[in-house]
């Protein structure tokens, strides 16, 4: 197998429940944060990792998903006319390395069941999956992704899945992994021993939290394809990384360094604090907020 990984999922058909009645018409991964929507985030670490071919699952309601990825000459020329050049900066994510493509997933079975479309995509390679409702904080932000795939390809991994640690009344909420000691080293590869996708409060057996980004080898999409679905009738993506532990496959946690974290956009608590930093971290815009929020708070 080929020594670079150059294809990446990126899961987006979720019906994004949680943030209704913000997505009742638009998709979750559309949402701004900041300047920027979601998943302009995501492609650009994506590109900036090197990944060069992205497919994107989508469904019903995506549609604004790729508009926002394609060209739009008109626009770039009106701007260009304009001489509005940071607008045509903030716009040159169109021009990215990056090729797209995308697939309807038409009935939101499940996220593993959303990867598991891109298996003729990834076609026996190596590829990275990207949650389209999480964005990572990092300088730069695909130095993560950068790190894991050569990790995973050091070490021939079946899987290497990023994780974070979370609060314990959280846990419910996430994938919770099982690792060989108790504290991962931030950056670093540890082998993974059991994971539970979203274990009822009280019974997660760590905090470490999969945190939205994975590099996979093939053999994810042979566990997918013997996954049945769960109560609700959807195939988790947890279920067919556990095969892979239990079937004595290398799979690793690869734990966010302290200065790193993931953005979960998928509930609106998690979103609206996500807003906020961005927005304070704007280089255009965060010196204003941070004046307003300090004169704001006398009234808190
Ligand atoms: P979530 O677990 O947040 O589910 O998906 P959701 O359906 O989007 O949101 P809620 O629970 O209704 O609020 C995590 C990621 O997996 C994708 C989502 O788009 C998101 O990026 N996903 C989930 C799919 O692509 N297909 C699915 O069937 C489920």
């Amino acid at each position: 197998m080929s020594g670079v990984i150059t294809k990446a999922i990126v899961p987006a058909a979720g019906l994004g429940t949680r943030l209704l009645p913000a997505t009742k018409s638009q998709p979750k991964e559309m949402l701004p944060v900041g300047r920027k929507p979601v998943i302009q985030y995501v492609i650009e670490e994506l590109a900036d990792a090197g990944l060069g071919q992205i497919l994107i699952v989508t469904g019903r309601r995506k549609r604004a998903i790729e508009d926002h990825l394609d060209s739009d000459p008109q626009l770039v020329a009106a701007l260009r006319q304009a001489g509005n050049e940071s607008l045509l900066t903030d716009m040159r994510f169109l021009e990215e390395r990056a090729r797209f493509f995308f697939t309807r997933q038409s009935e939101p079975k499940g996220l593993g069941h959303a990867i598991a479309m891109g298996a003729d995509f990834v076609n026996g390679e190596n590829c990275v999956v990207a949650l389209g409702d999480s964005i990572i904080w990092a300088d730069p932000p695909s130095a993560p992704l950068q790190a894991m795939m050569k990790a995973h390809i050091e070490l021939d991994a079946a899987a290497m899945v990023v994780v974070e640690t979370v609060p314990e009344a959280d846990t419910f909420r996430y994938g919770i992994v099982s690792i060989a000691g108790s504290t991962p080293p931030p950056g670093e590869p540890v082998r993974m021993t059991d994971i539970i996708e979203k274990p009822p409060a009280g019974t997660a057996p760590s905090t470490l939290a999969v945190a939205a980004r994975y590099v996979f080898s093939p053999l994810i999409f042979d566990a997918l394809a013997r996954t049945p679905a769960d109560h609700r009738g959807e195939v988790q993506l947890t279920d067919a990384i556990r095969q892979l532990i239990h079937m004595g496959k290398p799979v690793y946690a690869w734990a966010l360094p302290p200065d790193q974290r993931r953005y979960d956009i998928g509930n609106l608590e998690s979103y609206f604090y996500a807003f906020i930093d961005f927005v304070l971290a704007d280089e255009r815009y965060g010196y204003l907020v941070r004046k307003y929020i300090k004169a704001k708070a006398y009234d808190l």
